[in-house]
C-alpha cells in the first residue's frame, strides 16, 4: 500500500523527493490541487474542506500512511485530520521545529510561511514547548508563493522578494530559519544568496524523514503516482525536473470536489 502526500500545489513535491529519496522502493501517490491554490490566503474554514477532500481522495487510493507537505494545512487542520482519518497523518510543524531547535547555536530562529500559517501561531507555539527561551520571529510572506508557482523561482523577482522578507530575521539576528512553507524550498538558491550565513530547515522535507523513520518499505515497487485538479501540462516538467530525470511524471487529473 502506499505512503500518500499532498499539498496545495507543486511545493510538496519538495517533500516527495526526499521521501522517494529515503524510501526508493515505497510506492508513493502525490496530490497536488494545482486548481484550487493557493491555500495560504483562505479562511482556515475554507483550508479545512479543502484539506477533507484532498485527504478523501488520498484515502480512496488506499494509502496506509499520509504526508501533508502543506504548511498551511499542517497549520491550520491537521488535528482535525489527524482525528478524523483512519490511518496515521504527519504534519511538517513538529518535525521542522525540532531540526532547527536542534540547528541553531545563538537560539533565535526565524519561521517563514503563508499569511494563514504565521496567523495560527503554531510554529511557533511547538518552538516554545521544545524550548521556551527559543526567541522566534515569524514573517508571512504572501508573494512568494505566486513566484514559485508561476515559475520565477530563479528570476531576480525572487531574490528581490526573499531579501525583503528575510530582513526582519536578519535584523532579529536570527542564524536559523524555518521554511514553513513548502514552496520556500524552491527558492532556495535564492535565500542562500540573500542570507548566506543563515540555516535553512526545510520544513516538508524534515516531514518527510519523519514519516520515513515510522514506514519504512522495502516492498513496494517504487511508483510515484502524481494527481492533480488542474491540467498536467506545467506540473509535469516542474515536477520531472524536480525528482530528477529518471522518473517519468504523467499526472493524472482528479476532480477534487467529488470528494
Ligand atoms: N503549500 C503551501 C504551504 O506550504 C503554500 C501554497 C499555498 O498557499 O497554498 O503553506
Amino acid at each position: 500500500m502506499p505512503i500518500g502526500v499532498f499539498d496545495s500545489g507543486l511545493g510538496g513535491l519538495c517533500a516527495l523527493k526526499e521521501l522517494h529519496r529515503i524510501l526508493p522502493d515505497a510506492d508513493l501517490v502525490y496530490f497536488g490541487d494545482t486548481g484550487r491554490t493557493p491555500y495560504g490566503t483562505r479562511s482556515p474554514e475554507t483550508i479545512m474542506k479543502y484539506a477533507a477532500q484532498d485527504a478523501r481522495f488520498l484515502l480512496s487510493r488506499n494509502v496506509r500512511a499520509m504526508l501533508i507537505a502543506c504548511g498551511t494545512v499542517s497549520t491550520v487542520a491537521l488535528n482535525a485530520l489527524k482525528i478524523s482519518l483512519p490511518v496515521p497523518v504527519f504534519g511538517v510543524v513538529s518535525a521542522a521545529s525540532r531540526e532547527a531547535a536542534k540547528a541553531t547555536e545563538n537560539g533565535k530562529i526565524g519561521v517563514m510561511g503563508t499569511g494563514a500559517t504565521i496567523s495560527s501561531g503554531v510554529f511557533e507555539h511547538e518552538l516554545k514547548l521544545i524550548n521556551g527561551s527559543l526567541e522566534v520571529t515569524s514573517v508571512a510572506c504572501p508573494l512568494l508563493v505566486p513566484v514559485v508557482e508561476y515559475g520565477f523561482a530563479d528570476d531576480e523577482i525572487a531574490y528581490l522578494s526573499v531579501k525583503r522578507y528575510l530582513q526582519p530575521v536578519i535584523d532579529a539576528g536570527a542564524d536559523t530559519v524555518i521554511l514553513g512553507c513548502t514552496h520556500f524550498p524552491l527558492l532556495i538558491k535564492m535565500l542562500k544568496k540573500a542570507a548566506p550565513h543563515i540555516t535553512f530547515v526545510d520544513s516538508g522535507a524534515a516531514a518527510a524523514r519523519e514519516i520515513a523513520a515510522a514506514f519504512p518499505d522495502k516492498n513496494g515497487s517504487g511508483a510515484v503516482h502524481c494527481c492533480v485538479s488542474d491540467t498536467p501540462s506545467n506540473f509535469n516538467k516542474t515536477a520531472r525536473v524536480f525528482l530528477g530525470g529518471e522518473l517519468e511524471i504523467k499526472a493524472e487529473r482528479v476532480e477534487i470536489e467529488k470528494y
